[in-house]
């Protein structure tokens, strides 16, 4: 599906504002609204654009044909031109109603989503990293997320995270995802959410797909990306331990092991002894395209998991921090701090701190931002991901390193482009017939 028209067609006014119809077809004015946009007439006179503007009316350089390009509203016109004049108002009739095709729209299952990303770890690692280039390059707008908050229901909120991003992704759109902690009481999922991708050209929303799945995955790539890049200078770890035993955990070691971990140690602590040993069993079967050969051990308390890795994961729901002493640190590990909000200030300003934009990142009471008030500034960030992706940082190998993403939609926006692209090649994009009813602006 394409929002470009192709016709044999050039352009040769861009300003006309109304068409006098040749005799016999009657003299009907069409209003600016209506024939605001380009005419056309046929493209025996060579082919591109005309500059918009006076002096349309000449003939086209180095065109040798003698049919005029003649701006449809001249007065006085001949016989020919008039022949020109009807095709042209048929022609613009048809165009300048419809000027573009607004692509179709699509609604992309969780099970399609699933499909898509299933076992093109490497791939999805890679759109993730071109997004943090095209944002560091500030060829992205990403907006601060919009907390909705509910006084009844103090643990949940949803959040919207709308995003444009450049280059060749040239798509807009919004995340909308909601947390609602309780749920997993239930047995369902703490998140849920769509995803709405935006028709770069017309606007118009192109597709709703499934969201979770792509956040998850885009969190997943994000921390795998940035424990191999900030790794680099270090052995690589092969003790990994996990503090939360949720969908996120699942999705970091998912991105870990597929993009090629070899994990010796894996470490679980969660608040919820439950929790703690449906992650375990988990790790442990042969199914999470893991390390099998790992030992798997559940940890007594959050202190003796970092302390015994040197990878550590946090992907808790932890609203305030809970891990106060940087000396569990002094084995220097490296931490991708998901949850954002585990590690005290002491903890933060003891490391390295890598962010993913510092803007985003010291708000809505993360770990870094009580760092800042508590300090008043903020040194203690030592640069972004992309300055560790395009070499201007190297964080060192004798101090704790600290991750924190905020989570960018910009990333959604990229990894849904990319599900989309990979459905619609299939051939598989369950497109709503006439889900945007009134195509033409006057009915
Ligand atoms: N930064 C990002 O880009 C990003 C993106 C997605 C999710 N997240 C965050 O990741 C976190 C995990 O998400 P999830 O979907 O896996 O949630 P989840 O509810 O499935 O799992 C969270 C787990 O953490 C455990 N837990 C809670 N408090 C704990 C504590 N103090 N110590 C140890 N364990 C604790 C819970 O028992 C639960 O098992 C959330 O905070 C979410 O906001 C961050």
């Amino acid at each position: 599906m394409t929002s470009h028209l192709s016709f044999p067609f050039r352009v040769v006014d861009t300003t006309a504002a109304y068409l006098p119809l040749p005799t016999g077809l009657g003299h009907k004015r069409y209003g600016q609204g209506v024939l605001s946009g380009y005419f056309f007439v046929l493209g025996q006179h060579g082919s591109g654009p005309v500059s918009p503007g006076p002096g349309n009316e000449a003939p086209a350089e180095g065109g040798t044909s003698q049919r005029p390009r003649t701006r449809a509203s001249a007065a006085g016109a001949n016989a020919k031109g008039a022949d020109v004049a009807a095709i042209t108002y048929l022609l613009s009739v048809f165009l300048v109603l419809e000027p573009e095709t607004a692509p179709g729209f699509a609604v992309i299952s969780g099970a399609a989503v699933h499909r898509a990303l299933e076992g093109r770890h490497t791939e999805v690692l890679n759109v993730i990293e071109a997004a943090y280039r095209l944002h560091g390059d500030g060829d992205t707008v990403n907006p601060p997320s919009y907390f909705l908050e509910f006084p009844d229901r103090p643990s949940a909120r949803i959040i919207a995270l709308p995003a444009s991003v450049g280059g060749k992704v040239r798509t807009d759109g919004i995340k909308w995802i909601s947390s609602f902690p309780e749920n997993v009481t239930a047995g369902i999922p703490r998140a849920s959410a769509v995803l709405i991708l935006n028709d770069h050209d017309t606007g118009y929303p192109l597709a709703c797909l499934e969201g979770s799945i792509i956040s998850a995955a885009r969190t997943a790539a994000s921390a795998a990306l940035a424990a191999d890049r900030l790794c680099a200078d270090r052995p690589r770890p092969a003790r990994i331990g996990f503090v939360g035993g949720g969908l996120i955990a699942r999705f970091i070691h998912s991105y870990l092991a597929g993009t090629g971990w070899l994990i010796e140690e894996l470490g679980v602590y969660d608040i919820s002894e439950a929790h703690a040993a449906g992650f375990a069993g988990y790790l442990g079967t042969a199914g999470t395209g893991g390390p099998a050969a790992a030992t798997v051990t559940v940890h007594r308390s959050a202190a003796d998991l970092i302390r015994a890795s040197d990878l550590v994961v946090f992907a808790t729901v932890a609203a305030v921090p809970h891990v106060t002493d940087r000396d569990l640190f002094r084995h220097n590990p490296v931490v991708l701090h998901i949850s954002l909000r585990d590690l005290a200030p002491a903890v933060i300003l003891g490391a390295v701190n890598v962010v993913d934009d510092v803007d985003h990142c010291l708000r809505a009471r993360t770990s870094l931002e009580l760092a800042e008030h508590e300090v008043g500034n903020r040194s203690f960030v030592d640069g972004t991901l992309y300055d560790v992706l395009t070499g201007r940082l190297r964080p060192p190998a004798d101090r704790p390193v600290v991750f924190s993403p905020f989570g960018l939609g910009v990333l959604d926006i990229a990894l849904g482009r990319y599900v989309y692209d990979v459905v619609r090649a299939t051939g598989q994009l369950t497109i709503v017939d006439q889900f945007f009813h009134e195509m033409r602006r006057y009915g």
